[in-house]
């Protein structure tokens, strides 16, 4: 076992936290699965219709009676909130607000129901902002992760953040998929990870095979930061970037956004018509470097397992077995 004031703050087995990601990448299954392995799972509640929302909390509390969080991206899920807070999940999962959001009602109204909450940044300034607000975790995002991502890496924002919000605990996202980036995450002062594209690669993830495939073809070169799907979707996604799969369909259009938000309708056509065709390259495809460190699909049970298990033989093994007090210089 790995404890950390993470654990203990949430009451769960092992610092290891799946990603909400939204629009039904982490529903209830993939939650319940991983919350029920001992490690935080959380659903992505965003883009979502309350009643989905519902019945995905309702999957995962048929799965496990142990904590489990909602995501919900602030800048356009707002609406969900009550909805979610009313569900009364152990976590409410925040990112993304935007400038005009006041955090601090928001955590608020989690706390008021006895919800924690875990909000996460990809600044410095982002942190001190949501410790002061009152954010009970704040996960530190580095620009390795998939999907939303700032431009600073996890080793370093990381840090940072440790450091700034200290002793608020810390997670560390972006770039991890195993044990020995839990590992380092530890060594970094985090209190644990929290990952989305190895959980994206994991059975109960409720994407098509296909996609979970690539990740696994994958040696995490071929990711690119764009904003080629904001063009696309006309989101306006306070701050971010996107690390997306460099296929195709984002190929073709990478320096061409002022074109693809003027023809978005008809773009939006032949992707659909791209997907009904089976082009598994003309997409977009939210995915971190680390899908170089992932190769295979597994249940997600077993992927809290691995990472944990990795994780304690570094660090009763491997680590102490290099500190020494013997020079080797005679
Ligand atoms: C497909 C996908 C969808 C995501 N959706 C969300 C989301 O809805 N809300 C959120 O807070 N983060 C979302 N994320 C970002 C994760 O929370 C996390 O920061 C990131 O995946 C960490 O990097 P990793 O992919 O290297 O593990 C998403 C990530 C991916 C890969």
């Amino acid at each position: 076992m790995i404890q950390t004031a993470f654990t203990r703050l949430m009451g769960v087995d092992h610092p290891v936290v799946s990603a909400g990601m939204g629009a039904g990448n982490a529903d209830g299954e993939l939650a319940g699965r991983v919350s029920e392995a001992g490690g935080l799972g959380v659903i992505g509640a965003s883009f979502l219709d309350a009643h989905e929302v519902a019945e995905m909390i309702n999957r995962a509390r048929e799965i496990t009676s142990y904590p489990f969080g909602v995501n919900l991206l602030l800048f356009s899920n707002e609406h969900l909130l009550e909805g979610v807070l009313g569900a009364n999940p152990s976590v409410l999962s925040t990112a993304w607000p935007r400038a005009d959001q006041d955090l601090k009602s928001i955590f608020a109204k989690a706390h008021d129901r006895g919800i924690k909450v875990m909000h996460m940044v990809p600044t410095l300034d982002d942190a001190k902002k949501s410790a002061e607000a009152g954010a009970d975790v704040i996960v530190a995002q580095g620009t390795e992760g998939g999907g939303h991502i700032g431009l600073m890496g996890t080793t370093v924002i990381v840090r940072q953040v440790v450091k700034a919000v200290a002793p608020l605990p810390v997670l560390a996202a972006g770039g991890i998929a195993d044990g020995a980036g839990l590992a380092a995450a530890l060594a970094l002062g985090a209190q644990g990870v929290l990952l989305g594209t190895r959980f994206y690669a994991t059975t109960e993830c409720p994407s098509p095979a296909a996609w979970k495939q690539a990740i696994v073809a994958s040696d995490g070169h071929d990711t690119i930061v764009t904003s080629v799907p904001e063009s696309l979707t006309g989101r306006d996604w306070p701050g971010a970037w996107s690390r997306v799969a460099r296929t195709r369909f984002v190929e073709e259009w990478l320096g061409r956004e002022p074109e693809l938000r003027r023809r978005r309708g008809e773009v939006w056509s032949a992707l659909e018509r791209a997907e009904a065709e089976g082009q598994l390259d003309y997409r977009i495809h939210h995915v971190g470097q680390c899908a170089g460190l992932i190769d295979a699909i597994l249940p997600a049970g077993d992927v809290v397992r691995q990472i944990v298990a990795e994780a304690e033989d570094i660090l009763r093994k491997t680590l102490p077995a290099m500190v020494t007090a013997d020079p080797i210089r005679a």
